[in-house]
């Protein structure tokens, strides 16, 4: 894994994001309890990179927080693009629409506050990019359903996939290690995708449907 010398090194020779995102990023750390969960400048730079590549029209992701990625995206994409972001946690979302505000990128993104295991099948719009970034006990089970709303050459990003390098370690039996290892496996032994995980922070699956 990347160390912290070599994880500043890699920020300090990336293009800096917004100023809006190192604000909900300071604040995120202030007002919630694990701000751990957001997933920082170098991932932000990443998306944001990979949504200018692919230019996707309908974004979808599973997991928003405070918004940090969710504004990485929005600001990247085009102005007839639309993202949709789901948060189980419905004391986010009065932040949520704060910060979607706050970076002017609302008329973008419709957020779903609720379970997504139940909200992805309801939705009748297919995706040209995933960004999955919820709980990792339902990993394999949004494998499944996220197939199903992937556009062929669309792409599905799954974060943390290495869970902090734990998934090569035999003796870390945990539940959570467990689904992300089974993970991994469906989408390696999955036909229809080819993927690459990328070592960058806590590991990031880069799925191509084909
Ligand atoms: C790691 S955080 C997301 C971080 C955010 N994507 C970012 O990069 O800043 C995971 C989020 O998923 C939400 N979540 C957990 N289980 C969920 C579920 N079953 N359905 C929808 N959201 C869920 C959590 O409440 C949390 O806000």
């Amino acid at each position: 894994m990347i160390n912290k010398a070599l994880e500043a090194y890699l920020e300090q020779h990336s293009s800096p994001m917004h100023p809006v995102l190192d604000e909900i990023y300071r604040q995120t750390h202030l007002q919630q309890l694990y701000p751990r969960m957001l997933s920082g400048p170098l991932q932000a730079r990443l998306l944001d990179l990979i949504c200018k590549m692919l230019r996707p029209k309908t974004i979808l992701e599973v997991g928003t927080f405070t918004a940090y990625s969710t504004i990485a995206m929005a600001m990247a994409i085009q102005d007839d693009a639309h993202l949709i972001t789901i948060e189980a946690n419905e004391e986010l979302e009065d932040t949520i629409i704060e910060n979607l505000n706050k970076a002017a990128v609302f008329h973008k993104v419709s957020l779903k506050i609720g379970q997504a295991a139940t909200i992805i099948p309801s939705l009748n719009t297919s995706f040209d990019l995933i960004f999955l970034d919820a709980d990792k006990m339902s990993y394999p089970m949004y494998f499944d359903l996220l197939l199903t709303k992937l556009n062929p050459g669309g792409f599905l990003l799954a974060d943390n996939v290495l869970w902090n390098g734990k998934v090569t370690d035999a003796s870390a039996q945990d539940a959570e290690t467990n689904a992300i290892r089974l993970f991994n496996e469906k989408v390696t032994d999955e036909p229809s995708v080819e993927q690459i995980i990328l070592p960058i922070r806590d590991g990031l699956g880069l799925i191509r449907k084909k």
